[in-house]
């Protein structure tokens, strides 16, 4: 092996960058070459991609976001855009490809590998919602993000005797969700993995309220069945029943932008030099992830079209501990 690239793709996540840095810097400690390429999939169909030095990755392991950008790519989902990829690879000699993003990117990764590439992935989104990985790169992070709006809103619904709703990101998974309405306290969460019911949450509101509670959160996740907006509207129409002022909150990207904490840093270090040995050992289609706790594997094929479970054992847990 002499020559790889590296991509970000999907989402950004907070400690992309760290994975990058550590591709790059284990790439050239092994004596290869290490292509940039900018703007995910869309990139490397364009052949937009550039060398890479050790000190072009210097200063960015405690920065949020990928600098070498990221995209949604519906182009690679066709079999035309992935050959203009292919080619664009073959121009410049590279010869693996680490894909560091999501679901969507994995299965992007997946496609390549299936036409003969070798392509490596790396764990990483904030909705942790991929299966192959335990946790993912970001998602550490965003839930501290998430929790630290929680602990706010907190503060300002006790001293307004409020229900706050807060709405989270996580595409269709309850993962940020439920973690956060569990360390965070909240006295009620919707996820999609549990349809919700608008009247047991307004009852569940009025009860917290005779109970003596001074505030009361509501954690919903944006892939719910009813959004934020949706729930207020609903409970704007049973105000009066419900004790509690109203108000709602969007978190939305807000949780995407932060610093890597240290959890995501280390681990997306881990996982991002996992990557370049696993190419080294000559092994490609495969996922690096998190697995009983320890840097694994997971082919790329068993984690396409799979989205990771939620452990419902924790829902009911939350259900528990809001009272
Ligand atoms: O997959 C990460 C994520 O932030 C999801 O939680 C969210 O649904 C989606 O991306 C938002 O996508 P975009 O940044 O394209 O608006």
């Amino acid at each position: 092996m002499k020559r790889i690239a590296v991509l970000t793709s999907g989402g950004d996540a907070p400690g992309m960058n760290a994975a990058i840095r550590a591709v790059v810097r284990t790439g050239i400690h092994r004596g290869w070459e290490v292509y940039g390429v900018r703007q995910g999939f869309e990139g490397l169909i364009n052949g937009n991609m550039a060398l890479m030095a050790a000190r072009s990755v210097s200063g960015i392991i405690q920065e949020g976001g990928t600098i070498l950008g990221s995209a949604r790519c519906p182009d690679f989902h066709t079999e035309e855009g992935r050959l203009k990829a292919l080619r664009a690879l073959n121009q410049r000699d590279v010869e693996a490809l680490v894909v560091i993003g999501g679901n969507g990117s994995q299965s992007g990764a997946c496609a390549l590998s299936e036409m003969g590439f070798p392509v490596v992935g790396v764990a990483s989104t904030i909705d942790n919602d991929l299966y192959g990985s335990e946790t993912t790169i970001g998602v550490d992070t965003a839930l501290n993000i998430a929790l630290e709006a929680i602990d706010r809103l907190k503060v300002t619904a006790s001293s307004h005797q409020r229900a706050f709703l807060v709405e989270v990101m996580g595409r269709n998974c309850g993962y940020l969700a439920l973690m956060s309405a569990i360390a965070g306290g909240a006295e009620a969460v919707c996820i999609p993995e549990v349809e919700t019911d608008p009247e047991a949450l307004a009852q569940e509101l009025r009860s917290s309220y005779q109970r003596g509670k001074s505030h009361a959160i509501i954690v919903v996740a944006e892939g719910a069945k009813y959004n934020a907006d949706e729930l207020m509207h609903y409970f704007e129409k049973h105000r009066d029943r419900l004790g509690f002022g109203l108000r709602a909150t969007t978190l939305g990207h807000v949780q995407r932008g932060g610093e890597p904490g240290a959890f995501d840093r280390l681990l997306a270090t881990r996982l991002g030099a996992a990557a370049t040995e696993t190419l080294a050992r000559g092994e490609h289609g495969l996922l690096m992830g998190l697995r009983k706790g320890e840097v694994g594997s997971t082919p790329l094929k068993e984690v396409t079209g799979r989205i990771k479970e939620l452990d419902m054992s924790l829902w009911k847990l939350a259900e528990v501990l809001a009272k």
